[in-house]
């Protein structure tokens, strides 16, 4: 998705409207990139609605640096849970949650004498960010379209978790921030942005840049870096560390030089595989 202020407009009646039909939201973020997946607006847009955070793709997230996320968001009064949709792991963690979050509602029926209802829940995120995939998890088959590019959630169900949770079969889609030019490169080197709208060697550049200060090592044994540059503003250091990548993996165009373009490829897909090891973009107070 390309988004322009009409989209914008559009996605957020979008969640306006499902919001009358729901108690809680579920506001899911990547691990990697927990500040520059989430909606700039999202407090705006969700107004007030109790709100639980997932912190997804935790499988390829330091966990270090996924600790210090929780403890950013418990600052700020929202409790965060590191999970992987994909697996499964710890999304059973998500129903007692979403009680939690709707527990005094559920003993104010009980006061009532009324048999309290299921919890409803909206998930809502970015483009890619594992949404369908958290859906077919929570509802134990496959339900929602999921693939990796972004912009495949399509069309307004109820899916049962459960007795005690019902989940909108369609996730608000959120917007990221796009004016901040490092939020785009991180939001890139996930893959949260589709690859044909981005310059592959800018990308790279930043993934090295980013690597060569925090996960150097890694760096240097996946793609056999005797030594990794001093100078990270000197660009011609970082096109080292990319000819290397390109050598190693035989990314050499004829004559014997490396194509730096495949060479950017490679080190973005290791990247996003979890083939550099565990990843996280994003430091909590270094942004
Ligand atoms: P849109 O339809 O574009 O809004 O995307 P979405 O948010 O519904 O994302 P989707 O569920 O399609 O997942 C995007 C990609 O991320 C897929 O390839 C998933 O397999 C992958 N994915 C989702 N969750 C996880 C996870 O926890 N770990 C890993 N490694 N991959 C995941």
């Amino acid at each position: 998705i390309q988004w322009f202020p009409g989209h914008m407009t559009k996605a957020r009646r979008q969640i306006e409207d499902k919001l009358k039909l729901i108690d809680i939201v579920i506001e899911l973020l990547d691990a990697r990139v927990p500040l520059s997946s989430r909606n700039p607006m999202v407090d705006e847009i969700l107004k007030g609605k109790p709100r639980m955070v997932l912190l997804n793709k935790y499988d390829l997230a330091d966990s270090q640096l996924t600790a210090e996320w929780v403890r950013y968001f418990a600052e700020q009064g929202l409790k965060a849970l590191p999970i992987d949709a994909a697996t499964g792991t710890n999304v059973k963690e998500i129903l007692p949650r979403a009680k939690e979050l709707w527990a005094h509602k559920i003993e104010a029926q009980l006061r009532k004498g009324v048999n309290p209802r299921a919890v409803r829940a909206l998930i809502v995120g970015i483009p890619n960010v594992g949404k369908s995939t958290l859906i077919n998890q929570l509802a134990g088959k496959k339900i929602a379209a999921t693939g990796d590019r972004p912009g495949v959630t399509k069309g307004q169900q109820w899916i049962k978790v459960g007795t005690e949770m019902d989940l909108l079969d369609t996730p608000g889609i959120l917007w990221p921030k796009f004016e901040d030019q490092m939020v785009g490169l991180r939001l890139a080197a996930t893959g949260a942005i589709k690859e044909e709208l981005l310059h592959m060697d800018e990308i790279a550049f930043f993934v090295i840049k980013y690597m060569v200060k925090h996960y150097g090592a890694a760096l240097q044994e996946r793609f056999g870096i005797a030594e990794l540059p001093e100078d990270l503003d000197d660009p011609n250091e970082v096109v080292k560390v990319m000819e290397a990548v390109g050598r190693k993996r035989g990314a050499i165009v004829s004559g014997g030089k490396v194509d730096l373009d495949k060479a950017s490829l490679i080190i973005i897909r290791d990247l996003r595989a979890g083939k550099l090891g565990r990843i996280t973009l994003e430091v909590p107070g270094e942004l």
